[in-house]
């Protein structure tokens, strides 16, 4: 009998239509490749759900996504909806999809495509051979802390949020980070602000408990600034970092130039339980929507982690992965990454050429 997934398809807003629709056609002909079979349930998220019901995460939609196996997210947001009330907003929406579905883990893997080596502003000798993942943690922080809000007293305006971590909270992402450093090369940096933070002096006593457990990991600890500087000054010392939700969001933006284009990232967004959520890192870029000139690889790469991590398909994840691999090393770009002696393509050419490449 053939395997068959359920999975909760959120192509959202600006680009997301357009990449969605490549990706899909490429997790057609992959699962048909590996004998299963993928059943897609479509939903509103974002912009579309706002424009639909009035609402960025409609509860069908959380729904949903909680009936399914795994989550493919397009890209959510656009300038639009930027002043409408904050918890009307499209982010307000994905924040909500990550705690409704218990996401405290998200996985954001930056290794370069040697093909792309070029396409990066910092120097080749630099980033070659850079293979690290950002373990992030994505339901608690100043993300979600409280108290938060905005109060008007004796003529002035005060805004504030609170950074906030439970021990129980960082320890469950510590370990995330933990297993993981096992897994691969054996060192984790954990970061934090600990010269200044209270949350992040808790946050590295914490990560230091952990370290007896794992004998095989060589733990380290780097302020979040320093770590600014560290990856783009040597970027290869890394294998895992650890970080704060904010921290995370951060510096896993500055981890993706490295590869040349933030439109080349995939992440994955795991809980203790149930769906995953996987979703390119980059946004929805409004600027370019609708003119096919979007980069669907990253939503191709979180397809294949959704295969991987989601629904145990490793093969067929590897095959994505390498039909990727090999469309590069042909030359074909997007405009993101156009340079010169390449052949430049939209988003739907470069789908065609994926699965070419893919039935090759
Ligand atoms: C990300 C994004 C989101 C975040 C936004 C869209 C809410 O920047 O996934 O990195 O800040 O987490
Ligand atoms: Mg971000």
């Amino acid at each position: 009998m053939t395997s068959r997934h359920r999975i909760t398809l959120l192509p959202g807003d600006g680009i997301g239509p357009e990449i969605t629709a490549v990706t899909r056609q490429l997790l057609d002909a992959v699962s048909a490749q590996h004998g299963f079979e993928l059943v897609y349930d479509e939903q509103p998220m974002g912009g579309s759900a706002i424009d639909a019901t009035g609402v960025p995460l409609p509860e069908s939609t959380l729904a949903a996504c909680r009936q399914s196996e795994a989550v493919l997210l397009a890209a959510i947001g656009s300038p639009q909806y930027d002043n409408l009330p904050r918890e009307q907003r499209p982010e307000t929406g994905l924040l909500g999809l990550r705690s409704g579905l218990g996401l405290f883990a998200n996985l954001r893997p930056v290794k370069i495509f040697p093909a792309l080596i070029d396409a990066s502003s910092l120097k080749p000798e630099v980033i070659a051979g850079v293979d690290l993942l950002v373990v992030r943690e994505l339901t608690g922080g100043v993300y979600f802390g409280t108290p938060r809000g905005r109060v008007e007293a004796d003529g002035r305006v005060r805004a504030f949020n609170t950074m906030a971590y439970f021990d129980d909270e960082i320890d469950r992402i510590a370990k995330v980070g933990f297993d993981l450093a096992a897994a691969r090369s054996g060192r984790l940096c954990s970061v934090d602000k600990a010269n200044v933070l209270d949350v992040s002096q808790l946050w590295r006593d914490r990560v230091n408990a952990m370290a007896a457990g794992y004998p095989t990991v060589e733990l380290s600890h780097m302020y979040v600034d320093n770590a600014a500087m560290q990856l783009v000054r040597n970027p290869r010392q890394f294998d895992v970092l650890l970080t704060s939700n904010l921290f995370g969001d951060i510096l896993s933006d500055e981890a993706a130039m490295l590869t040349g284009s933030i439109g080349m990232l995939p992440s994955a967004s795991l809980g203790s339980s149930g769906p995953g959520l996987f979703e390119p890192i980059h946004g929805s870029a409004p600027d370019i929507a609708g003119q096919d000139r979007a980069n669907p690889l990253a939503m191709v790469l979180s397809a294949a982690m959704l295969l991987r991590l989601g629904l145990g398909q490793l093969a067929a994840a590897t095959a994505l992965e390498s039909a990727v691999d090999r469309v590069l090393a042909a030359g074909f770009r997007t405009g993101d990454l156009m340079a010169a002696g390449c052949t430049q393509l939209g988003c739907r050419a470069m789908g065609d050429q994926l699965l070419a490449a893919l039935e090759a």
